[in-house]
């Protein structure tokens, strides 16, 4: 791989994971080593270029869960082992992992929001001891949306897993709750509010509506963290394509502090 971080270079895809109809995890040969919850930019050339959450990484590689949308997902979901992708980064800031040592970590996610998280809760999995407590709320729009069934399997050996979903529509591969993540948020239990620490992820009006709740349960603005995906083109602060007021999220961001954050919500 190249040593320049705007460069774009080659990654053989070593593995690929479908979690759902549209959602499928690619595991590809990578050296970068990455913070929690950056993303890095994945082309192919003469289609396009787009920005993926590095859902989780280690030694010699990294993971991307892809949502099939548009001209680049749907190439990529063409592509099969052994072939390549162009990748570029890691870029943004990512998480501030260090800062939550010992205290109890509450992560609700809302669909593809579990991507970011998922490095981070492997991380905690590693290192129990490193936390008081990890509560994960996962929010599902039906059964068959549910992401990385096996991990959320493993990781409730562990930690406080609930999986909700928002209409119970036939079978559920996974015993799950139904109703918005914003209903179970007081179900959580929080011995101690100065010592929580919140990691909201998902769309803008689930960030939104969740870390209302959250405060409604009296936990600090400091406290509660939140990542954007914006619309990005270059991924470094050139075209602007990010910007929300002066802010350029794929620099300052993606990861935002809710006492920043709450000013660039809608
Ligand atoms: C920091 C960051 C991290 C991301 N992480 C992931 C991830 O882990 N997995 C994943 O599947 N996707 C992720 N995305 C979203 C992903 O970048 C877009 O889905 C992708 O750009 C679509 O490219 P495309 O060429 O396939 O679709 P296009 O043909 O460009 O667009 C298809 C449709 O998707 C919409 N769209 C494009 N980009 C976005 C966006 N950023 N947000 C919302 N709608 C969009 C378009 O308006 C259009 O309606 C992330 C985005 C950002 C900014
Ligand atoms: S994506 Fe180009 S400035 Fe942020």
């Amino acid at each position: 791989m190249s040593n320049n971080p705007y460069l774009p270079f080659k990654s053989q895809i070593i593995n690929i994971t479908k979690q759902t109809e549209v959602d499928w995890t690619y595991q590809l040969a990578c050296d970068i080593k990455p913070q929690w919850g950056q993303f890095v930019e994945v082309s192919i050339p003469g289609v396009g270029e787009c920005p993926i959450s590095i859902s989780d990484f280690g030694e010699g590689y990294i993971e991307m869960t892809i949502r099939r949308v548009g001209k680049v997902t749907n190439i990529i979901h063409q592509l099969d082992k052994v072939d390549h992708l162009f990748i570029r980064g890691p870029y943004g800031n990512g998480f501030p992992v260090p800062e939550f040592s010992g205290k109890q970590l509450i992560i609700a996610a809302g669909g593809t929001g579990l991507a970011p998280v998922k490095s981070i809760i492997n991380h905690f999995y590693r290192n129990p001891s490193n936390l008081s407590q990890l509560d994960l709320l996962a929010g599902f729009k039906s059964p068959s949306d549910i992401l990385f069934q096996e991990d959320l399997a493993l990781w409730a050996n562990q930690f406080n897993v609930l999986v909700t979903v928002d209409k119970m529509l036939g079978d559920t591969p996974w015993n799950c709750k139904e109703g918005l993540i914003t209903k179970w948020v007081p179900e959580i239990k929080i011995p101690n509010l100065e010592e929580a620490r919140i990691i909201v992820v998902g769309p803008p009006v689930m960030m939104k509506y969740t870390v209302q709740e959250f405060l409604k349960l009296g936990i600090t603005e400091e406290n509660i963290w939140v990542s954007f995906e914006r619309k990005m083109c270059c991924g470094i602060g050139k075209c602007g394509h990010c910007k929300i007021d002066d802010t350029y999220v794929c620099l300052e961001g993606p990861v935002f502090n809710f006492t920043k954050a709450k000013n660039l919500m809608d």
